[in-house]
């Protein structure tokens, strides 16, 4: 039998990308970065120059939403500084074109990456990053205030933190850096507070009221052997840091009100035995894990049931609009994406029934892309990219028609 989960009338369907991992021609410090794969982000997609087409195949997909960053670098050169005026028209064109074809756009002002001049001086852990960053925020939202209502400020601080200053995979590769890390959420999180206040005041002065919010990753964190002491221990550090600490510092107390919505990128879970993560991400084999009785995709086990866990503790907690500003799978068997897809969709319509206000859903992504230390090897995409070819020509992926009958259907399909 075959159930249709409706959704709710203005529900916005999207893909997702960021910058660095799709436009190619950005100096930010992942130009000169080598991932796992011995490839770089230098051309990536090329978006830079074909987001024209690359818009084309939204409208073909049938979305109604799009979430993209804005890169930073390419638009100042100093603290400070004006904005360069050529990038800013190449923005403002790629954001026109997106409402030509009834896409709504969502900003993110932060994705993994900073100016050199920024990286030069510490990045985060440096708090003069925070002016500086406010700074570019008031200039930007000045010119696109009325083209713009969703802003994302951060795209998951606590990935950016615990993997540059703790786990050593991003830039500057820090190791254990607990400080750091710390002190990096910390600056992002008054940065997020001041740029909010700046973006609501820009809009409530135009007469628009613009939204707000950091796109927090949360992953659950669990013990394999439920009574190992020390697969308990690790699980609960893991989740104390990277949920518990990065929520409470963007979103505790007084900082609830700097959000207008919560942005969340709900990926699945991580195991731990005897201290490993038993995550492919971290080097399990998929087919390994699989004898385990885990279901992961190329990065981490899926848990779809956790999707309606943390939204209604989100709900719950903050009373706050949820966009799900992130979900997506990475493999090649296209009929396992269409499955963690739907089964991650059930539980999102079903927390919704039970009242969460959920006013949207991004799927990562809209192509296949640099997925940063692991290069070109995990297959996010809708589209599938040709990276052998100079041309960089996209197709559609089987995926691609599922996702398409979803958007516009305004439903999901599944089996009951
Ligand atoms: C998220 C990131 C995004 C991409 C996906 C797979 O953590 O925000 O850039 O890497 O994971």
């Amino acid at each position: 039998m075959e159930t249709v989960l409706q959704f709710p009338a203005n529900f916005l369907w999207g893909t997702a990308t960021s910058p660095t991992q799709v436009e190619g021609h950005i100096q930010n410090e992942w130009t000169d970065f080598t991932a796992q794969d011995g490839n770089h982000c230098r051309i990536a997609c090329d978006h830079y120059h074909r987001y024209p087409e690359d818009i084309g195949w939204m409208q073909q997909l049938g979305t109604n939403a799009h979430r993209f960053g804005i890169e930073w670098s390419r638009l100042q050169s100093a603290p400070f500084a004006p904005l360069n005026q050529k990038e800013l028209a190449h923005y403002v064109d790629v954001i026109d074109r997106l409402r030509a074809a009834g896409i709504t756009p969502m900003v993110v002002l932060h994705h993994f990456a900073n100016p050199p001049w920024i990286n030069a001086a510490g990045g985060w852990t440096n708090p003069a990053t925070i002016p500086a960053f406010v700074d570019y925020v008031r200039q930007l939202v000045a010119v696109l205030k009325d083209k713009v209502t969703l802003w994302n400020t951060f795209n998951e601080p606590d990935t950016y933190a615990c993997v540059a200053y703790l786990l050593g995979g991003f830039p500057p590769q820090h190791k254990w850096q607990l400080g750091q890390f710390r002190r990096v959420i910390d600056h992002m999180a008054r940065a997020h507070a001041q740029a909010s206040r700046v973006i609501r005041r820009t809009g409530h002065e135009a007469g628009r009221k613009l939204e707000v919010g950091i796109a927090k990753n949360w992953t659950f964190f669990h013990a394999y052997q439920r009574f190992s002491p020390w697969d308990r221990l690790t699980a609960f550090a893991s989740h104390y840091t990277f949920n518990k600490f990065v929520l409470d510092a963007f979103l505790g107390g007084w900082r609830r009100r700097a959000s207008t919505f919560i942005g969340l990128n709900y990926y699945g879970r991580v195991r731990f035995h005897h201290f490993a993560a038993m995550i492919p991400a971290s080097g399990a084999p998929v087919k390994r894990l699989r004898d385990f009785g885990f279901v992961c995709d190329d990065m981490v086990e899926r848990y779809p049931v956790g999707m309606e866990k943390i939204l209604s503790y989100l709900h719950r907690r903050f009373h706050l609009p949820i966009y799900i500003t992130e979900h997506g799978a990475a493999s090649n068997d296209e009929s396992f994406r269409e499955r963690d897809l739907k089964q991650n969709l059930a539980s999102l319509h079903r927390s919704m029934a039970a009242g969460v206000d959920v006013r949207g859903f991004f799927y990562w992504s809209l192509m296949d892309n640099f997925e940063w230390q692991f290069g070109y090897t995990k297959k996010f995409g809708l589209l599938a990219v040709d990276f052998a070819d100079e041309k960089l020509p996209r197709s559609l992926k089987p995926l691609a028609g599922v996702y398409e009958r979803i958007c516009r259907e305004n439903a999901c399909r599944v089996e009951s």
